[in-house]
């Protein structure tokens, strides 16, 4: 490890610390062993206190501030581990033997070339959709490249299968700043073409998981691209995920120092609870709908600016903070107003975000010397100052994962409207887990509502409504 990747570790370290110490006069919370339904629980508007499910996945303690994957706590798997062994360990329900670590790593590197999702997705007009949106029908699309759920019947023989990229048809679209432009893509080596036949599968596998988090990488980098009215890349199977996934969208390979950034990020931002996102794949799924479709919603979900899309919204309001410079007038005219502050509350943190405890000095550090980014930083840290002031004792407002992990996409030279696929790009892994473990024993959801409606009313005739 060299010394700058060294710096991040220990910035994690620093925050695993203060973490314990800041909440160490909450009682720990005790193992749940068996749940026996119904359970009895008070719901709140926006379904708060509801019980969807059980899940080993990951666990939320608001106020211990605690996020745990599969029993292993945030701060160490950002200090220690990796995106790929995450993905395993959230997928798989335990960390991976170096084997299997290696098979897994490579799998997922071979599962980056989603050509024919490409193919179908440059055929949209994606250099004027919001990224999110372009993510949402690429994923969608993804379930074409790689099912047969809507051909069951005339299902191929695996042996007859053409590769999805077999072909190399030049596409035309229009990026944005050119007239004319024609994508193509590169064929794979004969040896993945047939694998990859080979891979074509039921919508709701653990394959199709590995796809969506090979995929997604490689979709956003490729809407960033056009975007940015360059060329997509082809993926670097050479390169961990967090370096293929910079290199896809800036075209040139990070240093280690980029790269174990965006690893860092990539692992807080894998999983969360029931959140909303989660909790529309979960619903989705739940119909036996597939898999692909049901990280489609969860892409959806996630793209509001009161869950992922916030992070998009920081940047902007700290631009706007940092134009003016008065960020105590500025609260208050929000305040006044009823609107939320971007990147701040949370549904079930009372104490600091874990993430954000990573993210803020990451952002400070990385910040440093960044004409572009350290004026935004010092705004932040106003903000922030100011609304802990106002609001952190009495109704616990703190920084959520949203607050600086724009900053930290910005000194990567990131554009803001990327910030939320990237947060999807890492959930996905979440998203997949859940869903997968959801199905070995689902239930529909289908909660009520209460009608709040009238009974008995007289249908009026046509004259008395003007017809
Ligand atoms: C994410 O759920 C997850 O796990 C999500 C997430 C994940 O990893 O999946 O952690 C990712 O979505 C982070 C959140 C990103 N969103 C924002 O930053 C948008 C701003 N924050 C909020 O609007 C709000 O805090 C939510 C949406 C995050 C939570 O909403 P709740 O639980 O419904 O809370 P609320 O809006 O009902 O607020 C409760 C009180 C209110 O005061 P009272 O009316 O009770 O007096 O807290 C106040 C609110 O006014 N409040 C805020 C505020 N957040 C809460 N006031 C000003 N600014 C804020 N940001």
């Amino acid at each position: 490890m060299d010394h700058q990747t060294q710096t991040i570790t220990d910035i994690i370290l620093k925050a695993a610390e203060r973490a314990r110490v800041e909440t160490s006069n909450e009682p720990e919370p005790g193992l749940t062993k068996r749940v026996k339904w119904p359970v009895t629980c008070t719901v709140g508007p926006g379904l708060e206190g509801a019980i969807a499910c059980e899940s080993r996945v990951g666990y939320v303690n608001g106020a211990k501030g605690w996020l745990i994957y599969r029993g292993y706590d945030i701060f160490d798997l950002a200090a220690h581990s990796n995106f790929e062994e995450v993905c395993y360990l959230l997928l798989h329900g335990s960390l991976p033997t170096a084997d299997e670590f290696r098979a897994f790593r490579d799998r997922l590197a071979e599962y980056r070339w989603v050509n024919k999702t490409l193919r179908m997705l440059m055929g949209f007009p994606i250099e004027e959709m919001h990224p999110m949106a372009a993510l949402r029908l690429g994923v969608n699309l993804m379930r074409q490249e790689f099912t047969y759920a809507d051909s069951r019947e005339r299902r191929p023989v695996k042996g007859n299968i053409i590769g999805s990229d077999e072909d190399s048809i030049p596409m035309e679209t229009k990026p944005r700043g050119e007239t004319h432009a024609i994508y193509e893509f590169k064929r794979r080596s004969r040896a993945r073409r047939l694998r990859a036949s080979q891979q074509m599968d039921d919508a709701g596998s653990i394959q199709s998981a590995y796809h969506l988090i090979a995929g997604m990488a490689t979709l956003a980098a490729a809407i960033s691209r056009v975007h940015q009215g360059l060329m997509p890349l082809d993926p670097d199977p050479e390169l961990s995920h967090a370096a293929n996934l910079l290199y896809m969208m800036t075209g040139r390979r990070p240093t280690p120092l980029e790269e174990r950034v965006m690893d860092v990020c990539l692992i807080l931002h894998a999983d969360h609870g029931m959140n909303a996102s989660t909790f529309a794949s979960l619903v989705v799924a739940s119909t036996l709908a597939d898999i692909y479709l049901a990280v489609g919603s969860g892409v959806a979900a996630l793209q509001g600016p009161l869950h992922g899309g916030a992070n998009e919204q920081v940047i902007y309001m700290l631009e706007e903070l940092a134009e003016t410079g008065d960020v105590t007038g500025w609260i208050g005219k929000k305040l006044a107003a009823k609107d939320r502050i971007m990147g701040f509350g949370h549904r079930v943190y009372k104490a600091y975000d874990p993430r954000a405890r990573v993210l803020g000095p990451l952002a400070e550090a990385l910040a440093r010397g960044k004409p572009d980014v350290e004026p935004l930083f010092r705004v932040a840290q106003q903000l922030e100052a100011e609304v802990l002031n106002r609001f952190g004792n009495e109704k616990k407002i703190f920084p959520n994962v949203d607050f600086y992990s724009g900053l930290v996409y910005r000194s990567l030279g990131i554009e803001p409207e990327m910030f939320t696929p990237l947060f999807a790009v890492s959930r996905v892994a979440g998203w997949t887990a859940r869903v997968l473990e959801y199905l070995h024993n689902n239930r529909i959801f289908r909660p009520r509502a209460i009608y709040v409606g009238e009974f008995h009313k007289e249908f009026p005739s046509p004259a008395e409504r003007g017809f």
